[in-house]
């Protein structure tokens, strides 16, 4: 019975995880387009790049499957909903509406997602930090 599951452990490390970032086009990026000052863009490199832009760190444990499998799904996910990265490619609607939702999921403590600033001290940002980010995306001019 060990040996099968080890068998499967192992096996399982066979399967291709794509970790592959692609490559950030400053034109499209969101800190690139508003010249975000730096200390929000540490904020955001911080606590959110990984699973919100092109620019993912794959921490170790993100190498062993099953947990690459669920650390990747988070990671695809939170692009769909939001990528900084390719902030160019989206229309005013879609702009707007992310402002807001960050704004919100920030102060209301949704984002960064909890149980990533476990394992990620400096994404587990203070009140100041999250004051910050609300006014910096509340004084952001889209149109
Ligand atoms: C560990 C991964 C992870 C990190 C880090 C993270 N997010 Fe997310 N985020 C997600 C996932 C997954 C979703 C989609 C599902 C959900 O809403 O929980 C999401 C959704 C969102 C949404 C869309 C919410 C909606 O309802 O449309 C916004 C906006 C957002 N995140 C902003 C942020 C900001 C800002 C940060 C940094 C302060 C951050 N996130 C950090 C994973 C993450």
């Amino acid at each position: 019975m060990i040996f099968w599951i080890a068998a499967v452990f192992l096996g399982i490390q066979l399967i291709p995880v794509d970790r592959e970032n692609k490559a950030v086009n400053r034109k499209d990026n969101f800190v690139d387009i508003y010249k975000t000052p730096k200390d929000i863009k540490v904020i955001l490199k911080n606590a959110c790049y990984d699973c919100h832009s092109n620019e993912t760190e794959y921490p170790n444990y993100a190498y062993l499957a099953p947990i690459s499998w669920a650390v990747k799904d988070h990671i695809s996910e939170g692009r769909r909903y939001l990528n900084f990265s390719e902030w160019g490619s989206y229309n005013n609607d879609l702009r707007k509406n992310a402002v807001e939702k960050t704004i919100s999921s920030v102060r209301d403590l949704q984002m960064p997602l909890p149980s990533y600033i476990g394992y990620h001290p400096k994404a587990n940002l203070t009140t100041g930090q999250r004051k910050a980010v609300e006014e910096y995306f509340q004084n952001l001019k889209i149109d």
